[in-house]
């Protein structure tokens, strides 16, 4: 091997997902192992953090494994391990940030602590080519829904968030009303396909106040809206609640790119994998003159591709982590780069 090793190993293990990537310089993709615990949790209709914490001590060290093998790396040949610090559940945080110092002791290569947000903010690289900045992404997921100015490498601009819950909570809580199950999102989307998107007209939450988001009073509506019309078509309150969040999503996303005068918009996150938002997001920027980037599903849904293109990044304007570096549940956008 000649100059100076430029692949990286990802380790996520933030929430349900047990994941394990090799990329190469934060853009090429060798490898990417993603072992999910949504059977575990779907009897008890969402994820138990007990449980998670427990799965991901089972399957880390086979998904490493698969990972490595699947990219024909070996540890040595490493630039570092990049590993998700936070946020997440605090016991499975604490499976993939205890392996992973211990894997780069092993193999003597750096270890870097990740934000997973910041990873999700990366996940557009891996599909589209290094990045041009400035450039506003839309972050949504489970447990969070932003906006983010993201200024050059590693430097972000928090220009709004959720008062309340994250668009995805909200797909998962109107996914359990409607009995669709668990993980919700998809199971939204999948009914939603079959269904009127204008049977019932659901509140777009403030649709005209800026850039500020909240989605758990459009929750409400759906759960009353099927408490009081107990024979609703489930598919058409699907698609109806699904609109209502794609419209205040892809509303919020340009009046953002406006205001910060940008000409690309990326999506990120779990939500971003919902079909429906894709395509109003492609429309909304092809009337606007935006570039919209769209990770594949894959790297939208949690993963390890991202978090180590992220640590690729982190190594580069930071350094190496300490190996005391510690697991933090509520771990802000902040900490990593400015915001
Ligand atoms: O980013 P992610 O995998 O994990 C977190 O960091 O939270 O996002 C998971 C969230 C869940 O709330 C899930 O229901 C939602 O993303 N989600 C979707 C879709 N796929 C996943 N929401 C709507 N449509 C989808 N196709
Ligand atoms: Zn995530």
């Amino acid at each position: 091997m000649t100059g100076a090793p430029t692949a990286v190993l990802g380790v996520e293990t933030s929430c349900d997902e047990t994941a394990a990537a090799v990329v190469e310089e934060g853009l090429r993709v060798r490898s990417s192992v993603v072992s999910s615990q949504v059977e575990l949790h779907a009897r008890f209709g969402g994820v138990v953090p007990e449980v998670a914490g427990r799965a991901h001590v089972e399957a880390l060290v086979p998904v490493v494994a698969a990972a490595l093998e699947a990219a024909g790396a070996t540890g040595s040949d490493l630039a570092a391990v990049a590993v998700t610090v936070g946020p997440g559940l605090i016991g499975s945080l604490l499976v993939g940030v205890s392996a992973a110092k211990a894997l780069a002791l092993g193999w003597g290569v750096p270890l870097v602590g990740v934000n997973h947000l910041e990873g999700h903010l990366y996940a557009a690289s891996l599909d589209e080519g290094e990045l041009r900045f400035p450039l506003v992404t839309l972050l949504v997921s489970g447990g969070h829904t932003m906006l983010v100015l993201v200024e050059a490498e590693g430097r972000y601009r928090l220009l709004a968030e959720t008062a309340d819950d994250a668009a995805g909570e909200a797909f998962d809580k109107v996914a359990r009303a409607l009995g669709l199950g668990y993980p919700g999102g998809p199971a939204v989307e999948r009914a939603a396909a079959g269904g009127n998107p204008e049977a019932v007209r659901f509140p777009r939450p403030l649709l005209d106040h800026g850039l500020a988001m909240s989605f758990s009073g459009l929750k409400t509506a759906v759960v009353r809206y099927l408490g009081t019309h107990p024979d609703a078509e489930p598919a058409d309150v699907a698609a109806a609640f699904q609109a209502a969040v794609v419209e205040v999503l892809v509303t919020k996303a340009r009046r953002a790119a406006e205001q910060t005068g940008v000409d690309t918009l990326c999506l990120a996150g779990g939500v971003a994998a919902n079909g429906p938002l894709r395509a109003a997001a492609q429309e909304m920027g092809r009337a606007a003159g935006l570039r919209v980037l769209l990770p594949s599903r894959a790297m939208c849904t949690d993963n390890a591709a991202m978090i180590a293109a992220a640590g690729w990044w982190r190594l580069r304007i930071d350094g190496p982590s300490g190996l005391s570096t510690p697991a933090r549940a509520n771990l802000p956008l902040a900490a990593a780069g400015r915001v």
